[in-house]
């Protein structure tokens, strides 16, 4: 045996995110507990309005549906209950301040599936849409939009990177990581 130490080796599939400070259109930020992940969409949900996307990509228990809860709740939607994974449906929509579309493409088979729910129409049009799985429908996301992956990291923790697509999204998820840090005292 030449290189034992390698037989169990596995090429890493994600490379360590080095840490971003808030002012590039990118932040990241861990949280301990679902409470912890809520209340910081509901922090993003007030800064948001008509017509923002928000594209939340992540494994199975990542957290995107936790998320989507606070922001519909910072949208003004007061029966947080009522925000649920719409696996089945596909499409759920609340009235807060704004009209809030909240799809979950996890059971989209093909891109197409996406034209025919009229995710373009939701998309384009006022109101604000979260997206889980958005990844299953890239060429139906506008450009300005925010991306947020989140990671497992432990039982109770999870790594939530925001990205800012577009010049508007940035200047927000730098507004957001500069807001949440100085509620930390950070
Ligand atoms: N820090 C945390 N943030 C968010 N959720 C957490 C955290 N710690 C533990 N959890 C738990 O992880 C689970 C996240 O579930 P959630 O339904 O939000 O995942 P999801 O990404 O929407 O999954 P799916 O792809 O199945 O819709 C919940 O059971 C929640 O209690
Ligand atoms: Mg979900």
């Amino acid at each position: 045996m030449i290189f034992p130490s390698l037989w169990g080796w596995k090429f890493p599939t994600e490379f360590p995110m080095r840490e971003v400070e808030p002012g590039e259109g990118i932040w990241e930020v861990q949280t301990k507990g679902p409470d912890q992940t809520q209340h910081l969409g509901r922090i993003f949900g007030e800064m948001l309005g008509q017509g923002s996307v928000v594209a939340l990509r992540g494994d199975l228990g990542s957290g995107k549906t936790v998320l989507a809860k606070g922001i519909a709740q910072g949208l003004g939607v007061e029966d947080e209950g009522e925000v649920t994974s719409p696996s089945f449906v596909l499409v759920n929509e609340y009235q807060g301040r704004v009209l809030v579309h909240h799809v979950d493409l996890y059971r989209l088979q093909r891109p197409g599936e996406g034209e025919d729910l009229g995710l373009e129409e939701f998309i384009s049009g006022p109101g604000v849409t979260l997206v889980e799985w958005a990844e299953k429908v890239p060429s139906l996301l506008p450009e300005e939009r925010v991306e947020v992956h989140l990671h497992w990291v432990s039982p109770g923790e999870r790594k939530l990177v925001f990205v800012g697509k577009g010049r508007a999204a940035k200047d927000l998820v730098d507004s957001l990581g500069h807001k949440w840090r100085k509620m930390k005292g950070e």
